[in-house]
């Protein structure tokens, strides 16, 4: 599929559902519940008007934003995506690779299928590590330990999953990692087999990277993914969040929190930077959508670290309205995920394309040279 032609996010959003088999591409696309808060996200970006400003003569434009000690040339980045080696063959080194090779920070998900260690030789200096932690504690300090080990460049650590989902597209797909081979599937798999032939190639299902090392000698990937699964959402209380901030000694990244005291209590206990987020809307159907906890939040932390944002990010423009109501720096799921779904390496880099481009258009319509000034003026209303 050429990605080139895809004018939108929408385009390879479309590209990706021909490609991958219905089960896969509803993992995706879908969210919990009514699928509300999936909606509501997007729509409130959408919804953001900002003031026209003309005759500034805006002939170039530097989209350059520096997040702690490092400028990257974009205000936007690669949200942790699991199983993202199942939509693409390699996809986590994918988007890994577009990442550093446009200066923009990628983080892996620990329901990776890339390792740690992959990634720390694909993009050293632009990858994060977001952590699950598992229930055994030796394997969450192991994993800790990895990441401290492949000089990452973050630990952000995921709250928002106290339970798990109800994702209603996936209970009707019946989707479970390892995936069935149940009639249904493989007709599935017959009707995308552009997809499959790749699947094929690759051996079926690959290692998952993070937890390969744990599920016991020469097991196989069948069994990798079981043991995943079963040591997934462990509850987590202050007192974990505690101990992680004492294990790791590098940026300590909190994703998920929407409420201004446990952000404050974060802020106390010693995280340096908070991600707002929804989770895409794949978590919790009745909560807020990041665009309006985002203000709580900033007045929460008072400058003191940054706080950054996703969820429902489509255009362009939304990064420009994230970062103007506030956010430091913003991270893309779908929008990204849906170019590797479609095309792989350069469908990620058609995402990025795509929404660097419609950033600078909106950009040069409030006349504004550089997203370093964005402000809230430039808000409409
Ligand atoms: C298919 C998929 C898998 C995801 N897996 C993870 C994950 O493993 N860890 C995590 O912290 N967030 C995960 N998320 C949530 C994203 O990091 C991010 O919060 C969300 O995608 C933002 O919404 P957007 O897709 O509208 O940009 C996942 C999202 C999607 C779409």
């Amino acid at each position: 599929m050429n990605p080139a032609k895809a004018v939108n996010i929408e385009d390879l959003r479309g590209l990706a559902q021909r490609r991958l088999p219905r089960i896969l591409f509803d993992w995706i696309d879908g969210g919990a519940g009514d699928e509300s808060a999936l909606r509501q996200s997007i729509a409130d970006f959408a919804a953001t008007r900002f003031v026209p400003r003309y005759l500034a003569k805006v002939a170039s434009c530097d989209l350059s934003k520096r997040l702690f000690d490092r400028t990257y040339d974009l205000p936007f980045g690669v949200a942790p995506v699991g199983y993202a080696g199942l939509f693409w063959s390699e996809g986590e080194l994918a988007m890994a690779k577009a990442a550093r090779r446009l200066n923009a920070p990628f983080v892996l998900s620990t329901s990776a299928v890339a390792s740690i260690e992959d990634i720390a030789a694909v993009a050293p200096e632009h990858s994060w590590f977001q952590l699950y932690p598992a229930r055994d504690r030796a394997i969450t300090e192991d994993l800790i330990a990895r990441a401290a080990a492949a000089a990452l460049g973050a630990l952000v650590l995921t709250v928002d999953l106290p339970v798990p989902a109800k994702r209603e597209r996936d209970i009707r797909n019946q989707f479970s990692l390892p995936i069935r081979y149940s009639a249904r599937n493989i007709l599935d798999g017959l009707a995308h087999p552009a997809w499959t032939l790749q699947w094929l190639k690759q051996g079926g299902l690959p290692k998952m990277g993070c937890w390969a090392a744990y599920a016991g000698q020469g097991a196989s990937a069948e069994r990798i993914a079981q043991f995943m699964r079963e040591q997934q959402y462990t509850p987590q209380s202050w007192a974990d969040f505690e101990r992680y901030r004492a294990l790791w000694k590098g940026r300590l990244i909190v994703k998920g929190l929407q409420h201004p005291d446990d952000a404050a209590r974060a802020l106390a206990l010693g995280c340096d930077g908070i991600i707002v987020s929804n989770h895409g809307g794949r978590q919790f159907d009745r909560g807020p959508t990041p665009l309006t906890s985002l203000p709580k939040i900033k007045q929460a932390v008072d400058g003191k670290i940054p706080v950054m944002i996703d969820g429902g990010v489509r255009r362009g423009a939304d990064i420009l309205a994230a970062l103007a109501h506030g956010a430091d720096f913003v991270f893309c799921g779908r929008a990204i995920v849906y170019g590797l779904a479609a095309a792989g390496l350069p469908g990620a880099l058609r995402s990025f394309d795509i929404l660097a481009d419609e950033l600078k258009r909106t950009l040069g319509q409030i006349g504004l040279l550089a997203v370093s000034d964005v402000s809230p003026d430039v808000l409409w209303g």
